[in-house]
């Protein structure tokens, strides 16, 4: 069988294909990229060289907003699942291209959705985003509690995606699953991130710019944690038709994580203070009951063992 990964050249997709090689050996991986230049799209082809490597992997470029493209890779490599990763994932950027978002993560989910349902797949797997909680919702963000008024495009794309999801799983069958992923970093991570643009920042003794006044949290999750949730939801029992979220419910607030960057470096930053943004919730966590419940999620990596190994990353990216 053929597992289509979207966004497969991307940061997680990138590392969700190689943990499906790793730990599933009997599978055939189709991974599709558009390589599009939301960030310089060079990093998404040493991403996918690093994939492609594997005869198990089938290197598809171009979009999944594109039907018949995807029509074509349902039926010429016998998709049965679909893990969907793909999409633009930038809460900021999405503030001034709301269209662009629309299009790739409401509209581009819908074609696979179809996809799936005239093809029938044993699981859609659709990553959708933490940034779903929005204004008005408890801390911690439980999957099943209200879950206010996402405060970004990019939010509202993700919380459109899921809704779609579940109409398409309750009344056209198919066995979708949408995962809420809580700030994501590791190696490869996105450069546009707040962790790669302070450790740039810090190392080549540039101002970094913080947004408020540090104290907004964040719930980070090592991509090795996520991808561990990916993984359980393509085969759990009873995770279709439900929103799950895979963080590490342990918010670490933005000044503390320049402090660990600047001792895993070894640099002082020079800290840039700018107003905050309005679109930042200043508190994302996850409750991981239900993760924990059906998936058998529980994070591993601890912050400052996650930083330790983005940063022993990235130097080896700035000196090679
Ligand atoms: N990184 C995070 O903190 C985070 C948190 C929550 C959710 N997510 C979600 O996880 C997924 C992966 O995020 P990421 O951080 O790896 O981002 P990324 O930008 O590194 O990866 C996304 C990939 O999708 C590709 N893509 C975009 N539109 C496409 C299209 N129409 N057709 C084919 N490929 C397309 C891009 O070229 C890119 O390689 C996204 O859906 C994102 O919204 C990420």
């Amino acid at each position: 069988m053929a597992i289509l990964v979207t966004g497969a050249a991307g940061f997680i997709g990138s590392h969700f294909v190689e943990r499906l090689l790793a730990e599933r050996p009997d599978a055939r991986i189709v991974a599709l990229d558009d390589f599009n230049a939301y960030y310089d799209p060079a990093l998404k082809r040493q991403n996918a060289a690093g994939i492609a490597g594997s005869e198990r992997v089938t290197l598809v470029e171009g979009s999944f907003g594109d039907a018949r493209l995807v029509e074509d890779v349902m039926t010429r490599h016998e998709v049965r699942a679909i893990v969907h990763l793909g999409g633009y994932a930038g809460v900021r950027a999405s503030v001034s291209m709301p269209l662009a978002y629309a299009e790739a993560n409401v509209q581009g989910t819908l074609v696979l959705l179809e996809a799936a349902r005239l093809h029938p797949v044993e699981r859609f797997v659709l990553a959708s985003s933490s940034t779903v909680y929005g204004a008005g919702c408890d801390v911690p963000f439980r999957e099943d509690a209200p879950l206010g008024v996402p405060l970004s495009p990019y939010g509202a794309s993700k919380r459109a995606a899921e809704i779609f999801a579940e109409y398409y799983t309750r009344m056209q069958g198919v066995p979708a699953v949408w995962l809420r992923p809580f700030s994501v970093y590791g190696p490869r991570m996105r450069p546009d991130l707040a962790m790669h643009v302070f450790a740039s920042a810090i190392t080549a003794g540039r101002p970094i710019p913080l947004f408020g006044d540090g104290s907004y949290q964040r719930d980070f999750t090592h991509v090795s944690d996520v991808c561990a949730g990916l993984l359980s939801a393509m085969t759990a029992e009873g995770v279709v038709g439900q929103a799950i979220n895979l963080g590490h419910h342990k918010p670490v607030a933005v000044a503390e994580l320049v402090r660990l960057l600047e001792d895993a470096l070894g640099r002082q930053a020079n800290i840039d203070r700018k107003p905050a943004f309005a679109g930042d919730m200043p508190v994302t966590c996850a409750d991981l009951s239900k993760a924990e419940r059906l998936l058998g999620y529980r994070p591993r990596v601890t912050i400052s063992e996650g930083v330790r190994d983005f940063v022993a990353w990235f130097r080896g990216q700035s000196t090679g």
